[in-house]
C-alpha cells in the first residue's frame, strides 16, 4: 500500500514541478489532499480540557454551520493522558476529565458525522508536561506501535506529533517522526499525521515525505504581532506544499484575544492564501456572530482548499503593505494585500502583481465584501489599518 502511494506521489511530483522530495522515505499514511479543517482544543483552552468541552465543540461545529463549509476534524490538544500507563502499558485517558474514555469521545464525534484527533509526542513528555502545566504527559517513545494501535483502536483520524524537546530522549527528528509514521501506516487506519519539530530548523527534503503537515513556526498568540510575524516566515516556503503534504503555520486565533474583526479577516484570509490547515481555535460554542461568518466565508475556503500548483507567495513586500498570490484552479488567482501599519494604506496594484504579466482586462471579487469590479489597468486598494483585502481575479474573457 505504501509503495503505491509513493508511485503515486512521485507522479504526482513530476507532474507539478514540485521541488525535489526525499524519495527514499515513502507518503505518509493520512490522504488530506486538500488542507485539513476543523478545531483544536489549545488555542480555546489550554490544558484545561475534559470531554463534556471537546463534545461541546463538536456539538457548535455542526450547529453553527462549520461542518457544512468543512471544518471536520475535532482535536483533543495536550493534557489529555492520566499519568501512567495501564498494565499492560497502554495509554489512557485522565480519568477525572475524560470519565468515558476516548473510544466513547470518538464515538461521539464520529457520531456526528466528524473525525477525532490527538496528541502524542516522540520523546517521554509532552509539552505541557515540559511547562510544568500537567502532571500527566507521557510520550510515545518506545511506545510508537503500541500507541498507534490503541489510537486506531479508539477511532483516531488524526495525530498530531509534538516534538517537545525529544531530542534530551536521545530522539532523532527524522528518525523519531518516521517510527510513529510508519507505525500508523501499520494500523491500516488513514491517519492525518502532522508534526511540529521545535526549534523550527528549515524546512527540508524529509518533512513533505513523513507528514501530512509541518509546523513551520512557534506557537500562535492571538496577536497582530504574532500573526504578522508568522506571516513573515512563510516566504519561500511555498516550494514544499503539495496536495497530500502542507506546511502549518499554527491554528487559528481567529475570534480569540485581542484581534479586531479586521485582524481576524486578515489572518483567516492569509492562512487561505497559504494553503494553511485550518483549525479553529476559538470557543466554538461561545462565539460571535462575527467570528462565525469569519470562518465560515466559503469563498475564503475555496481559496484554501484549492490547488492549483502552488500555496501562495509574497509579490511585493513593501513595509506595511504586503501583496500575496495564490494560482487557483481554472486560472483564476487569489490575491492579499495586507496592511501591517496602523493607519489605511492605499497602494496601486499591477496586473502583473495580480498574477496576469500580460495584462488585459481583469474581474475582481472583494471576498469579504461580495464587491465585483473590472479593471484594465492597475488598481488602487484601499485597506484598512491591521486589515487585509481579499480578490479572486479573473482575466476578463
Ligand atoms: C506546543 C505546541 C502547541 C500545543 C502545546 C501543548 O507548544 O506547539 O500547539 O500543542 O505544545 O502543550
Amino acid at each position: 500500500m505504501t509503495t503505491v502511494r509513493g508511485v503515486v506521489l512521485a507522479v504526482c511530483c513530476l507532474l507539478v514541478g514540485v521541488a525535489a522530495v526525499d524519495p527514499v522515505v515513502s507518503a505518509p499514511t493520512g490522504s488530506a489532499r486538500t488542507p485539513p479543517m476543523g478545531w483544536n482544543s489549545w488555542n480555546a483552552y489550554g490544558c484545561d480540557i475534559d470531554q463534556q468541552k471537546i463534545r461541546a465543540a463538536a456539538d457548535a461545529i455542526v450547529a453553527a454551520g462549520l461542518r457544512d463549509v468543512g471544518y471536520e476534524y475535532v482535536n483533543v490538544d495536550d493534557c489529555w493522558q492520566a499519568t501512567t500507563r495501564d498494565v499492560w502499558g497502554n495509554l489512557r485517558a485522565d480519568p477525572a476529565r475524560f470519565p468515558d474514555g476516548m473510544k466513547a469521545l470518538a464515538d461521539y464525534v464520529h457520531g456526528k458525522g466528524l473525525r477525532f484527533g490527538i496528541y502524542a509526542t516522540p520523546g517521554t513528555r509532552t509539552c505541557a508536561n515540559l511547562a510544568g502545566l500537567y502532571p500527566g504527559a507521557l510520550g510515545s517513545l518506545g511506545h510508537e506501535r503500541q500507541d498507534a494501535a490503541v489510537f486506531a483502536a479508539w477511532g483516531v483520524d488524526y495525530l498530531k506529533y509534538d516534538w517537545c524537546r525529544a531530542e534530551v530522549d536521545g530522539v532523532e527528528p527524522r528518525a523519531g517522526f518516521t517510527l510513529m509514521r510508519d507505525a500508523l501506516d501499520d494500523t491500516g487506519r488513514a491517519v492525518v499525521y502532522s508534526i511540529h519539530r521545535q526549534p523550527q530548523l528549515p524546512v527540508d527534503s524529509w518533512r513533505p515525505s513523513v507528514a501530512n503537515s509541518w509546523r513551520t513556526t512557534g506557537d500562535i498568540a492571538p496577536t497582530w504581532d504574532s500573526v504578522t510575524g508568522i506571516v513573515d516566515r512563510q516566504v519561500g516556503l511555498e516550494v514544499w506544499a503539495r496536495p497530500g503534504a502542507w506546511n502549518d503555520p499554527d491554528m487559528l486565533e481567529v475570534g480569540n484575544g485581542a484581534l479586531t474583526p479586521d485582524e481576524s479577516r486578515a489572518h483567516f484570509s492569509l492562512w487561505a492564501v497559504l494553503s494553511a490547515p485550518l483549525l479553529a481555535g476559538n470557543r466554538l460554542d461561545a462565539m460571535s456572530e462575527d467570528t462565525r461568518r469569519v470562518l465560515t466565508n466559503r469563498d475564503v475556503v475555496a481559496v484554501d482548499q484549492d490547488w492549483a500548483g502552488s500555496q501562495g507567495y509574497r509579490v511585493r513586500d513593501g513595509g506595511d503593505v504586503q501583496v500575496w498570490v495564490k494560482p487557483l484552479s481554472g486560472g483564476d488567482r487569489a490575491v492579499a494585500v495586507l496592511n501591517r501599519g496602523a493607519s489605511t494604506a492605499t497602494t496601486s496594484v499591477t496586473a502583473a502583481e495580480f498574477g496576469f504579466p500580460g495584462g488585459g482586462g481583469l474581474t475582481l471579487r472583494d471576498l469579504w465584501s461580495g464587491v465585483v469590479s473590472g479593471a484594465e489597468g492597475p488598481v488602487a486598494v484601499t485597506v484598512r489599518p491591521h486589515a487585509a483585502v481579499l480578490y479572486r481575479v479573473s482575466a476578463r474573457r
